[in-house]
């Protein structure tokens, strides 16, 4: 067995809670391969809301999901901090992948009032024992605030509600991801 990196064990957690048929998001659509992982997952019958800000992404990830013949999920070209106009039903599991576009504009980055803003308005359709995965890049300009910000917030949800798990490889050089993940008790 060998220690996943942070990106790599959402995804295993992930495997372990969505179940076809459920509706899940995914925040920051970029180039989507965390779009296709959830689609995959929810199935047919299932639904998968996904949201960026760029063009660019939205398009990317259209063509992904086109290539897999998938047509369970809704990409909208706008902020996750307007998840609220869009979710109406029980969520069963969301993503973040915090931080920049790694093939575009490196000065288009997530922040932290937006990210918070949007766990937010997502915690109270959170499914018992779904969970919310926030992996967070934090190497770049401004990414240490929205670090910060996001731990912060997180570290205070009460934990009669919510268990918060920080995952991180804490002796690698480079900034390497950490992963927060929210789950509903
Ligand atoms: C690290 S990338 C995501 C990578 C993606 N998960 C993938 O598989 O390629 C971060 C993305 O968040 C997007 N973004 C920035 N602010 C956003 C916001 N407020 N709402 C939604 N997406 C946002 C950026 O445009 C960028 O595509």
């Amino acid at each position: 067995m060998k220690l996943s990196p942070a990106l790599q064990y959402s995804h295993d957690l992930l495997k372990q809670v969505v179940t076809p048929g459920d509706t899940v998001i995914d925040a920051t659509v970029g180039n989507g391969h965390d779009t296709l992982l959830l689609a995959q997952l929810v199935g047919k019958g299932g639904h998968v809301l996904g949201f960026d800000i760029q063009t660019s992404a939205i398009k990317a990830t259209t063509t992904r999901l086109e290539a897999e013949h998938l047509n369970n999920v809704s990409l909208h070209l706008t902020g996750h901090q307007n998840v609220d106009q869009y979710l109406n039903e029980p969520l069963a599991a969301a993503i973040f992948n915090l931080g920049y576009l790694p093939s575009g504009d490196k000065s288009i980055i997530t922040t932290g009032n937006t990210t918070i803003e949007a766990v937010e308005k997502m915690l109270p359709n959170l499914k018992p024992n779904g969970i919310i995965c926030l992996v967070i890049y934090y190497g770049h300009p401004g990414g240490d605030n929205e670090r910060a910000a996001v731990e912060k917030f997180t570290a205070t949800l009460p934990q009669q509600n919510f268990n918060v798990l920080e995952y991180q490889f804490i002796n690698q050089v480079n900034t390497p991801p950490k992963l927060i993940v929210i789950q509903k008790r």
